[in-house]
C-alpha cells in the first residue's frame, strides 16, 4: 500500500530482534498479553476522565485533580502499550505491511497521541473552556483511542 515503506518493513523482518521473536513460541504471546495490561491501564483512565469531562462518574474531585491522580496509570500504561506494540510490529512486519487495520491502527494513534497532549490536556489540567468544549474532548478522545483498540483488534481478521 506505501511502496516507499516497503525496504523499511524488510529490514526489520531481518533484525535479529524480529527473527528472534518469530522464532520463539512464546514470545509474540506474552507480549500481547503485556499489550493488553497497557491497553486496560490506559483506556481504564482515560474513560474515568473522559466520562468527568462529560459531567458523569467521578464529580467529587475537580477534573484537573482527577487527572493529576490518574496521571501515572495513564502514561505508565501508554509506554507500555507503545513498547509492546513496538515489539509486535517487530514479530509480524510483513503481516503489518499489507494490514489495512494496522494502517488505520496507526493513523489513529498518532491523531490520537498528538490530541492528547495539546488541547486534551489543556482542559484536563483545568484550562477553563466552555462546557461544550469539555464534552467534545471527551468524545473526541473516546473516538481516537477506542478506534485504536479497535483497528488493533482488526489486525487479526484481515
Ligand atoms: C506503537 C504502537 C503500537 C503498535 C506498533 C501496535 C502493534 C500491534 C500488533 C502488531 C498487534 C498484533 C496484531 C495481530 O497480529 O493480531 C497488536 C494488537 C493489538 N493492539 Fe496494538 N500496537 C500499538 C499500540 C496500541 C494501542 C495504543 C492500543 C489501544 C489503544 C492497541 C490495541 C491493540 C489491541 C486491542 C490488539 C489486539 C489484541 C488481540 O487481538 O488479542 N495497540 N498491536
Amino acid at each position: 500500500m506505501f511502496p516507499v515503506l516497503l525496504p523499511f518493513f524488510r529490514w526489520i523482518d531481518s533484525t535479529w530482534l524480529s527473527h528472534e521473536i518469530r522464532d520463539s513460541t512464546w514470545q509474540f504471546a506474552i507480549f500481547e498479553m503485556i499489550h493488553l495490561i497497557g491497553l486496560t491501564m490506559l483506556l481504564g483512565s482515560l474513560m474515568v476522565l473522559d466520562l468527568r469531562l462529560f459531567g458523569f462518574g467521578i464529580k467529587r474531585q475537580r477534573t484537573a485533580d482527577l487527572s493529576r491522580d490518574l496521571r501515572g496509570w495513564l502514561t505508565s500504561g501508554l509506554w507500555l502499550i507503545l513498547l509492546t506494540g513496538v515489539l509486535l510490529f517487530f514479530g509480524e512486519p510483513m503481516k503489518l505491511y499489507a494490514n489495512a487495520s494496522f494502517h488505520v491502527k496507526m493513523l489513529l494513534l498518532f491523531l490520537a497521541i498528538v490530541f492528547q497532549f495539546t488541547l486534551f490536556n489543556r482542559i484536563a489540567n483545568g484550562k477553563e473552556f466552555s462546557p461544550g468544549v469539555n464534552k467534545f474532548a471527551g468524545a473526541l478522545s473516546l473516538f481516537l483511542w477506542f478506534g485504536v483498540g479497535l483497528a488493533g483488534r482488526g489486525i487479526g481478521f484481515l
